[in-house]
């Protein structure tokens, strides 16, 4: 298997994200296919005793057992590394797995963890419920606040744990500012940058230590496979990440990583269409919505309190926003009355979809930290797809106008 491009390879290095996306870590059988190879194996043979316990020994190259590498996952973890501009990454069975990996890897019993409390319903549930059953302490506070950060590290806090834009409700963290307070503090930040992908946002470049993906969203791009990745130093990865990850198995499967490959091949083109479409399609509900006593959460529309900081850490800011229409009933309306946009609670997908987060994405974690993080019942979330975007407008306008709004 010949390696044609790499991370050491001066080339990769000048290749900018569209290039990147294409064509980093493709490597090549002595076939030369044009498309990359999928390994469906669990195991490897040797020719001989002497190689295999040389790379048992980690003093050879190559692989040994697809739960520690495979070479269809391991190109895919060079080409995210290679897209977020960090030294290495590993690919996770999913967006969850590796919130999870990426926490617990590096955790233990007296540390303390300071969250964002606007999150998604599962990483939320990380924070308030299993890191303290391991005698990990939590404090939740209010991301978009930068002295608040400041105010809840104590002597044993180790990690800064946040979403950017948060999920459903949007909240923008300034990067910059938080990765810099957890430098200073010795803290290590691990950033879910699942709404932005590294085609529109790339933590590191801000002072990120970790960032970590549901694959699942932007990466594959079309609602195929679940998938996730965690992006840090090699040291990191090697030391910190990989005896956690070698020893209880959360790896992705070779065909779900081939399906990502594919996915990340158009996620610039995908990631910034969405993204243009979104804006197209928030300008046009906000006066609607406004104008029924609603609020529109979308970092790319003026209205926005972070806007001016969404626009200056992202390259756009992304296919994804929420808007209150005021109940849960109304909320079902539109959502029942939708005859295009599909009623969904995925999102990153090519098609466009829509949900109420409080009985779905954020069921599970109680009205008071629902009304908490502003996940309130007339909240819905949208997925801009790639639809035309006059039908999606069309699609809306009837929806909205069948639920009296
Ligand atoms: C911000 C965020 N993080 C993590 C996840 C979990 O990803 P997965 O569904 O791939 O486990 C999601 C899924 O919706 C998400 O929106």
């Amino acid at each position: 298997m010949k390696k044609t491009t790499g991370m050491n390879r001066a080339a990769t290095a000048r290749w900018r994200p569209a290039t990147r996306a294409l064509r980093g870590g493709t490597w090549r059988s002595e076939h030369g296919e044009t498309s990359e190879a999928l390994f469906l194996t669990s195991g490897y043979t040797y020719d001989d005793a002497a190689t295999v316990a040389a790379r048992f020994a980690g003093e050879a190259e190559g692989m040994t057992y697809s739960r520690l590498q495979n070479p269809t996952v391991a190109m895919l973890e060079e080409r995210i590394a290679l897209m977020e501009g960090a030294e290495a990454a590993r690919a996770q069975a999913s967006g969850m797995a590796a919130m999870t990996a990426a926490l617990l890897c590096q955790l233990k019993a007296g540390d303390h963890v300071v969250a964002a409390r606007a999150a998604f319903g599962s990483c939320r549930w990380l924070v308030d419920s299993l890191l303290p059953r391991f005698g990990i302490a939590t404090t939740v506070i209010d991301s978009a606040d930068n002295a608040a950060w400041e105010a809840a590290i104590r002597p044993n806090t180790r990690v800064f744990f946040f979403e950017t834009p948060a999920n459903p409700t949007l909240d923008i963290v300034d990067l910059g500012f938080v990765c810099g307070l957890a430098r200073a503090h010795g803290i290590t930040t691990v950033v879910d940058n699942a709404f932005a992908s590294p085609a529109l946002q790339r933590p590191m470049a801000f002072g990120a230590d970790v960032v970590a993906y549901s694959a699942t969203k932007l990466m594959d791009g079309q609602g195929r496979v679940l998938a996730g990745a965690i992006c840090g130093t090699k040291q990191w990865i090697e030391e910190v990440l990989l005896p956690f990850q070698r020893n209880t198995g959360p790896t992705l499967s070779p065909f779900n990583a081939w399906v990502v490959l594919k996915g990340l091949e158009t996620l610039p083109l995908r990631a910034h269409k969405q993204s243009e479409q979104a804006v197209a399609l928030g300008r046009f509900l906000e006066p609607r919505i406004t104008a029924a006593g609603g609020r529109m959460l979308h970092p790319g529309l003026e209205s926005h309190p972070r806007h001016q900081l969404a626009k200056a850490q992202m390259e756009a800011t992304g296919p994804i926003f929420a808007f209150d229409v005021g109940t849960r009933e109304r909320a079902f309306a539109v959502l029942d009355a939708l005859e295009l946009i599909d009623i969904s609670n995925n999102i990153g997908d090519a098609r466009s979809l829509m949900c109420h987060p409080a009985s779905t994405t954020h069921a599970n974690m109680g009205a008071e930290a629902r009304a908490e993080m502003g996940v309130t019942e007339g909240l819905l979330r949208i997925n801009v797809g790639l639809e035309d975007i006059q039908d999606l407008i069309e699609d809306m306008d009837q929806a909205l106008a069948a639920a009296g709004i």
